[in-house]
């Protein structure tokens, strides 16, 4: 396999208030899969990429905004595999030198296309998609974030990795990998805690879940039984506090847990604070880290 998923471990927090109460709490460390296709990247990008090479396409093209992980992911392992690639990023106003991740992706061979707001709201249309492949043809373009159903499967994957578990926690941004846990559980119970301010997870998956070809039925049978957290946003996406820096510290001395202040520190604080108010007495917890780590390093 092109990146190792044999690197994600299993991580176990030890944590005597956690031990007094028979809580295994497992942080599933797919952060540790590679320091730029990292987390949920190789999970998603792993069939998009088997799907590309059958359309017989020349090139990959996706969206991201300047700090956008699924943009350096794609560029690392397009250049990995020798294929050309292309990245819309959101505001005209920005170079490659607005930040080290873009510099990066150029780097890595990356074309950057720099696009108004206005032109980025379109990245989900048919027709944008059409005029993209007729200024850069022969094009397989990947939704923004692997939102698809080869991302799906690619995420449902993990919990195949995993022991016996009760809960397991993920953080949301476009919901594929939630998605993915989603089909891939059998009994457990999925949270799911968005990133971005009032954000509908339910309806999100839904609609992701539909477009991938999985009946509405079913659809409906599986959201009804995952918890939504949508308490965790600290303010809404990207947005930071002194509490959620606060926390990050404290992970990274008490756990050697390093986690990033866009998704898994929110999604960590979630369950941490889920853990306080709940009964999850004799159970065991799985976080998945889905990664993000490259501009904290
Ligand atoms: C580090 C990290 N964690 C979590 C997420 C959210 O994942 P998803 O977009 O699949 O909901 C993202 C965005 O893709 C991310 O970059």
């Amino acid at each position: 396999m092109l990146f190792d998923t044999r690197k994600s471990i299993l991580q176990e927090i030890n944590d005597k208030e956690l031990s007094a109460r028979g809580i295994t709490l497992l942080i599933k460390r797919d952060d540790l899969i590679h320091p730029e296709v990292s987390g949920n990247k190789w999970r998603k990008l792993r069939y998009i990429i088997e799907h590309f090479k059958q359309s017989r396409n020349e090139r990959i093209l996706t969206f991201g905004g300047a700090y956008s992980n699924h943009l350096l992911a794609t560029a690392s392992a397009c250049h990995r595999l020798e294929i050309p690639a292309i990245g819309i990023v959101r505001g005209e106003e920005l170079s490659e030198e607005a930040n080290p991740l873009l510099k990066r992706c150029q780097e890595l061979g990356m074309y950057l296309h720099f696009v108004t707001r206005e032109e980025y709201a379109l990245r989900g249309m048919k027709e944008y998609h059409e005029e993209l492949i007729l200024e850069f043809p022969n094009t397989y373009i990947i939704p923004e974030g692997g939102a698809n159903y080869y991302g799906i499967i690619g995420c449902q994957e993990i919990i195949g990795e995993l022991p016996a578990f009760d809960h397991i926690f993920v953080a949301q941004g476009t919901s594929t990998t939630s998605c993915g846990l989603l089909l891939g559980i059998n009994g457990q119970q999925l949270h799911v805690v968005p990133s971005i301010k009032n954000y509908d997870s339910k309806k999100e998956m839904s609609i992701l879940l539909s477009k991938s070809g999985i009946e509405i039925d079913l659809t409906e049978e599986l959201l009804n039984g995952i918890q939504v957290h949508e308490m965790y946003h600290f303010g809404g996406y990207a947005k930071v506090t002194d509490e959620l820096i606060d926390f990050i510290d404290y992970c990274e001395k008490k756990h050697q847990l390093t986690l990033d202040k866009v998704y898994t520190a929110k999604a960590f604080y979630g369950l941490m604070q889920e853990i306080k108010k709940t009964d999850y007495n004799h159970s065991t917890i799985v976080f998945l880290h889905t990664g993000g780590l490259f501009l904290t390093r």
